[in-house]
């Protein structure tokens, strides 16, 4: 079973996403155990704190090390992590082909910054990869966090209804999807494509095929080249 440990000032951001729809039938079917750490847990001092003043001044916080550290240390004690990942704006950028090679991990540990970001020698000692989710600033690492778990747990064996439905995605082939269409055939004067429902499967997929093409083309060129 796939573990992920995640480490957030404000794990409950996440509990609600993680109790609905392919996430939840993923945990329920045990193909994934995510394990929320509320770093305040960590703290030694007095109101839980986690964050300090930086060194050399400036504007806003830096999340300390002695809470962070003190609870990578347990969790690194108890098992093996294929990966720590710390979400940062100045990381790599999350793409499919990453998701898909998270996917195969068994055990990883998700950090999500907040403030002005994680004291420096936390991500020299324990990171393993740094993550962007895009080229934007959020106020934490708790929704990239979960987006990542996301594009990755719906990736499991058995996450999704039908097994092959994942690799029909957008960016699998490097093309985004093809236009989908269900009953009725015909809605307000608006009708689906003749060759859906034509029984033709070789057709269809040719169909789907230059679909994806075209609006790759359109919309995407820069996956194409
Ligand atoms: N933390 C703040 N902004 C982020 C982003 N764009 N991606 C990942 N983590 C972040």
């Amino acid at each position: 079973m796939m573990r992920i440990d995640i480490i957030s000032v404000i794990p409950a951001l996440m509990h609600s996403f993680f109790e609905h729809s392919i996430c939840k039938r993923a945990s329920d079917a045990g193909l994934v155990d995510i394990v929320f750490h509320d770093l305040h847990d960590f703290s030694l001092k007095k109101h839980r704190q986690v964050d300090d003043y930086p060194f050399g001044g400036g504007a806003g916080m830096v999340m300390a090390i002695e809470p962070l550290s003190r609870c990578l240390d347990q969790l690194l004690s108890e098992r093996t992590y294929d990966e720590v990942i710390f979400f940062t704006p100045d990381g790599q950028l999350l793409k499919q082909g990453l998701a898909n090679q998270l996917s195969l991990n068994t055990n990883m540990i998700f950090i999500c910054g907040h403030y002005k970001g994680i004291d420096e020698r936390v991500r020299d000692k324990y990171v393993t990869r740094e993550v962007s989710i895009g080229d934007y600033v959020l106020s934490g690492g708790e929704l990239a966090a979960a987006v990542t778990a996301d594009a990755i747990i719906r990736l499991l064996p058995g996450a999704l209804g039908d097994e092959s439905s994942a690799l029909t995605d957008s960016f699998q082939d490097g093309l985004l999807a093809p236009p989908v269409y269900t009953r009725p055939s015909e809605f307000n004067g608006q009708s689906v494509p003749e060759v859906l429902l034509s029984g033709h499967d070789r057709n269809i997929d040719a169909w789907r095929h230059e679909q994806s093409v075209l609006r790759t083309q359109k919309r995407r060129p820069d996956l194409l080249s």
